[in-house]
């Protein structure tokens, strides 16, 4: 039987949400990551050394028996420096949402007054605090991404030092804006190498492929393809995985969010072979994720065989992505 392996995968952007959520789900990632970048946009967002402290507690007590590290985060605010300085070692990056932009980013950034956020990216800058951006403008929805591209330069070019994460990227216009500035790197999902719009409204809607940003046209979906294979140094595997009770995706004003975190190493399998990649997968995601923030994640062997594997139809009250459907890789296992 074929067998890939990947070492110390991570998951460079997750949702672990809270409350029985977080028990429900949190295990899942931690069966097969050996760790996450996790988000911060709980309600109220995580915005205080209290805060930080507390939700890491409520993440390790839901994985008591596998190595998992999660890597914790701040909502960004205009911080001072002396408050940055207090928590940069129990941080790996600052989270920046624009304001209302996407699920519990209400008490986001709603002004890119550089003059405004000078202090706080320029302590960012010194204390080697990485700032993620979730680049969305508040335009037409397929064009958020790209709008966003002038606040990307504005950024990069005013803070020389800091580095720059593009989030979870799905367009053709973020792929070209990496080799221009040494600072901006991307994380990529999973769900963006494999879905269009075509995927979310083309023919019956389908919530479960319905997040922000939307998925987007098949050349955007070509041009991220093109360096995630590749595994271009400056980019990584960030599932973005932002589970939402079934109701709230099967309703009226369905929330934004597709959850991949348990099937997300076996579709990036599937992807990779498919190309002839394989062998690209493990710094797409991990040495990449590694080298950029500077990781060093415990030791964790994933062992992936090629096999039918049945995507479950839920797990607990979260509909995956392909729920029903069959793919060609599946864990064998961990270690
Ligand atoms: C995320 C969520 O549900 O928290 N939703 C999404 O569509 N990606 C928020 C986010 O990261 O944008
Ligand atoms: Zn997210």
């Amino acid at each position: 039987m074929k067998t890939h392996t990947l070492l110390m995968p991570l998951d460079a952007h997750l949702h672990l949400r809270d409350g029985v959520m977080l028990e429900n789900i949190a295990p899942l990632s931690a069966y097969s990551f050996s760790g996450a970048i996790v988000m911060p946009n709980l309600v109220p967002p995580v915005s205080s050394l209290v805060d930080i402290r507390a939700y890491k507690k409520r993440i390790m007590a839901t994985v008591p028996n596998d190595y998992f590290e999660p890597y914790m985060t701040l909502f960004y605010e205009n911080y001072d420096k002396n408050f940055l300085e207090s928590v940069a070692d129990e941080i790996i990056a600052i989270k920046l949402y624009p304001a209302g932009i996407t699920t519990n980013s209400e008490g986001g950034v709603s002004s890119f007054d550089i003059a405004e956020m000078r202090p706080t990216l320029e302590a960012m800058s010194e204390l080697q605090i990485p700032l993620c951006v979730h680049g969305e403008t508040d335009g037409f929805v397929m064009d958020r991404e790209a709008e966003f591209m002038s606040i990307y330069e504005l950024l990069a070019s005013n803070f020389p030092n800091l580095k720059i994460i593009m989030e979870h990227i799905t367009t053709k216009e973020a792929v070209d804006m990496l080799d221009r500035f040494d600072n901006l790197y991307a994380s990529i999902t999973v769900h963006h190498l494999l879905l269009t719009l075509d995927d979310v409204v083309g023919g019956m809607m389908m919530p479960h492929n319905f997040c922000k940003p939307i998925a987007k046209r098949p050349e955007d979906l070509d041009a991220l393809l093109s360096i995630a294979l590749e595994a271009h140094p400056k980019v990584m595997f960030g599932s973005d995985s932002a589970p939402h009770p079934q109701e709230k995706k099967e309703s009226c004003g369905c929330a934004a969010g597709v959850f991949t975190a348990p099937i997300a190493l076996q579709l990036l399998c599937e992807i990779f072979e498919q190309y002839d990649k394989l062998d690209n997968l493990q710094a797409f995601v991990s040495d990449n994720a590694q080298s950029i923030y500077g990781l060093c994640p415990e030791f964790k062997e994933v062992i992936l065989e090629k096999r039918a594997f049945s995507i479950p139809q839920k797990y607990s009250n979260v509909v995956p992505m392909y729920a029903g459907e069959t793919i060609n890789w599946a864990i064998q296992s961990v270690e």
